[in-house]
C-alpha cells in the first residue's frame, strides 16, 4: 500500500531535478500526479517515467507566472483525476550572480515573478480545489537562502524568504479548511541547476567548504522524501513549518 494512495498531486517544475524526483516518488506511492513545467519535453518525460513504473500521471506545459494558464492546468488536473489534494511548488528562474547595485531590474522582476509570485498564483488556484476536497497539503520549495544570506543573489534570497512567509500565511488562514502549508529549505543539491552557475559539482563542494558537514551535496531524492512526509497524513500536525534539509549547513 502506498503512502499517497487515492491522492491527486499537482507538481510544478516537475520537468526539473527536485520536483521530478518528487513527482516520481509521489507516483510510486500511489498518487495520481499532474506533472507541470514550462519545458514540454522534460515534463512529458517525468509523466512517462511515472506511467512506466505503473503509476498514473499526465503532463501539462504551463508557465506558473501566467494566471490563466495555471487556472486551466488546475482545471485539467481535476477534470482528469476528479480532485486535487497535494501541491508541490518548485519553479525557479535561473539568474546570474550580481550584487544588488549591479543587478538589472528586469532580472530582479523575473526572479520574483517565477520564484515568489508563481507560488502565489498556483496556491490561489489549488486552494479552492483543496477546500472542495475537504483538505490538502501545499509544499513550497524555499531554500536555505530563505534562511541565511547568499553572496550575490539578492533577488533569490528575497524570493525564497518570501516563499517561507507565504507558506506560513497560507497555513494560518486555511487551517480552518484542513489545508496545511509548509516550506522545504534544501541545502545545495546535486542538480543541473547548480551547474548553470558553477563550473562543476566538485567546485560547488569546494566553495561550500566546511559547511557541507557530510562532505557532499544532497540528492534530489532526499528532498523528495521530505516532500512525501509533508504530502502524507504522517505530517497531519505539521503546518507552517520550515523543513530545513541541509545536513546541518545552517546549524552553525
Ligand atoms: N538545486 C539546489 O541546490 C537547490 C537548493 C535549494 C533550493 N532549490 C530550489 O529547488 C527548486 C527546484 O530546483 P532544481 O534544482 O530541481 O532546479 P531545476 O532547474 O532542475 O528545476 C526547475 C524547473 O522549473 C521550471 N521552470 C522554470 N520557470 C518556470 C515557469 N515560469 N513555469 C513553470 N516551470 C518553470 C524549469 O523548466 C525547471 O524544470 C527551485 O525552487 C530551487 O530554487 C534548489
Amino acid at each position: 500500500m502506498g503512502r499517497l494512495d487515492g491522492r491527486v498531486a499537482f507538481v510544478t517544475a516537475s520537468g526539473g531535478a527536485i520536483a521530478g524526483a518528487t513527482a516520481r516518488l509521489f507516483g510510486a506511492e500511489g498518487a495520481a500526479v499532474c506533472c507541470v513545467d514550462i519545458v514540454e519535453k522534460n515534463v512529458n518525460q517525468t509523466a512517462e517515467d511515472i506511467k512506466a513504473g505503473g503509476g498514473k500521471a499526465i503532463a501539462l506545459t504551463c508557465d506558473v507566472t501566467d494566471d490563466d494558464a495555471v487556472k486551466n492546468a488546475v482545471e485539467q488536473c481535476v477534470t482528469e483525476f476528479g480532485k486535487l489534494n497535494v501541491c508541490f511548488n518548485a519553479a525557479a528562474y535561473s539568474e546570474k550572480r550580481h550584487r544588488l547595485a549591479e543587478m538589472p531590474l528586469e532580472m530582479w522582476k523575473s526572479v520574483i515573478a517565477v520564484n515568489l509570485t508563481g507560488m502565489f498564483i498556483v496556491a490561489r488556484h489549488v486552494i479552492p480545489k483543496m477546500q472542495a476536497a475537504k483538505g490538502g497539503s501545499i509544499i513550497n520549495v524555499s531554500s536555505i537562502y530563505g534562511v541565511v544570506g547568499a553572496k550575490e543573489r539578492p533577488a533569490y534570497c528575497a524570493a525564497k524568504g518570501g516563499v517561507r512567509m507565504l507558506s506560513k500565511s497560507i497555513a494560518v488562514d486555511y487551517a480552518v479548511d484542513n489545508i496545511r502549508a509548509n516550506s522545504i529549505m534544501p541545502g545545495p543539491i546535486e542538480t543541473p541547476r547548480l551547474l548553470a552557475r558553477n563550473p562543476s559539482i566538485e567546485a560547488v563542494v569546494e566553495r561550500h567548504g566546511t559547511r557541507l558537514h557530510q562532505k557532499r551535496l544532497g540528492k534530489p531524492e532526499e528532498i523528495a522524501q521530505t516532500a512525501l512526509f509533508l504530502a502524507s497524513d504522517d505530517s497531519s500536525f505539521t503546518s507552517g513549518a520550515d523543513m530545513v534539509v541541509d545536513a546541518a549547513y545552517t546549524a552553525f
